[in-house]
């Protein structure tokens, strides 16, 4: 009845974790607002998790309860599948899979289930009829999936990028500001509950990879194509390199960037230096921002928490709300079945300026022999740094390399560390320029 009639649109809330919590808050609280903004009341009618009993601060008995979601998810007593599990298979996507087919609109903050499934869910939800929105997906309470769908349509997009992962930018912030290194700074986030105990997902760029894959797709009217993200974490970011950046002028962010070439679609998610002076490297802590840039808007630029109850909860009940008024939109703003795959770029194709810093023998002749092999791969050096002087002793050598192209670079950087005189692994950060 939910289409038709101006009575209450009815959710379902499938997992009742912080996410979960806060929808059945917010829904609560809100509820003459949402009524007002809806048309209609907006009602929770019946719930799912894991464990019943549970102390949530929650008062559920005027919910349905169900154990099985997948059964939460077709049962008649609602409109709507409110998605909160997580994870891309197994009872989350059971559960939309279920519920799109039984015609129910779904909302999902399941950004693992888009990045797996995204083209697949949104070909059956349009075949259906049914709403699959996922606002809550990419950067929390950031509205960017509507910004794109909706009010930067008009837009070619060259270049999407953000910093899309809370955890990563909270690490790098608070490495910039005590000077200490990934693993302890690590040990601390975990304590202050700002990381997870396995913070693999978000530390190593998965969770940011997801999120990227979401809105390359949204930009750029391509099937969902998480296998071509390129990515790289924060573990190998070390206090020395966040040091040379502030020196430099920059600020090392952990970015996911989708740009135009052309050569197709980069998808990348790795730390980033920025200019200081840049938008995205004034967002620190857990904050996540996220730029586009399309050809009319110019670059727009939106900030926001990634994570969190209330603004997950907001970005969920956002999407609700478009059910609400009846607004069904193609999931990745064009029709499922004419979304075009676009050639990924390797990553060898990519260009940018580089940052090297190699560990190196302070002996004579060490830089004229890097020189010589930047040369020959036709490498130019924007600038050049050396610290300290401690004679046959090893020290930090920085490089700042003009635009270059990367498989260069890893040809000089193959050359370089056999040297006798390099004594480590150059480390690189790609430098974005904003
Ligand atoms: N774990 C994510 C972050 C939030 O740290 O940003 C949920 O995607």
């Amino acid at each position: 009845m939910s289409r038709t009639d101006n009575g209450p649109l009815r959710l379902g809330v499938a997992g009742l974790g912080t996410v979960g919590g806060g929808v059945i808050r917010l829904v609560t609280a809100q509820a003459d607002l949402l009524a007002a903004r809806c048309g209609r009341p907006v009602q929770v009618t019946a719930v799912s998790a894991r464990d019943r009993n549970r102390d949530r601060g929650l008062d559920l008995s005027p919910y349905t309860w169900h154990d099985d979601p997948v059964a939460l998810a077709g049962s008649d007593d609602i409109d709507v599948l409110v998605e909160l599990i997580g994870g891309d298979d197994g009872p989350a996507k059971d559960a939309v899979d279920t519920a799109i087919a039984a015609g129910k609109d779904v909302v999902t903050a399941n950004k693992a289930l888009i990045a797996h499934h995204g083209t697949a869910l949104a070909t059956a939800a349009e075949a259906r009829g049914v709403a699959l929105n996922f606002e809550a997906a990419v950067a929390g309470g950031i509205p960017i999936v509507k910004a794109m769908r909706e009010g930067l349509a008009g837009n070619s997009f060259s270049r999407v990028y953000g910093i899309l992962n809370g955890t990563c930018n909270y690490i790098l912030s608070a490495m910039r500001d005590s000077g200490r290194d990934f693993a302890d700074v690590l040990d601390e986030a975990q304590a202050l509950g700002y990381a997870e105990a396995d913070p693999a997902f978000d530390v190593d760029g998965v969770d940011a990879a997801h999120k990227l894959a979401i809105l390359t797709s949204l930009a750029f009217g391509c099937p969902v194509n998480l296998d071509a993200v390129h990515i790289e974490g924060i573990r190998h970011v070390s206090a020395i390199d966040i040091e040379f950046a502030t020196e430099l002028g920059y600020r090392i962010k952990l970015l996911g960037i989708a740009r135009l070439t052309d050569h197709g679609v980069e998808q990348r998610v790795h730390p980033c230096m920025v200019a200081e002076a840049s938008a995205i490297a004034q967002v620190g802590g857990v904050f996540n921002a996220v730029v586009a840039e399309g050809n009319f808007v110019d670059r727009v630029v939106f900030e926001g928490r990634g994570a969190g109850e209330g603004p997950t909860a907001s970005a969920v009940i956002g999407d609700v709300v478009d059910v609400a008024r009846g607004i069904r939109l193609p999931a990745f703003s064009v029709a499922a079945k004419d979304l075009n795959a676009i050639d990924p770029a390797p990553m060898d194709r990519h260009t940018g300026p580089y940052y090297v810093r190699l560990s190196v023998l302070d002996v004579p002749g060490v830089i004229a022999d890097i020189s010589a092999i930047l040369r020959d791969q036709q490498l130019s050096i924007g600038s050049m740094l050396q610290r300290g002087r401690d004679p046959g002793e090893p020290v930090p050598v920085v490089l700042i390399t003009h635009e270059s192209e990367e498989a260069a670079l890893a040809r000089a950087m193959a050359q370089i560390s056999a040297l006798d005189s390099v004594v480590e692994e150059p480390k690189i950060i790609r430098i974005e320029s904003l």
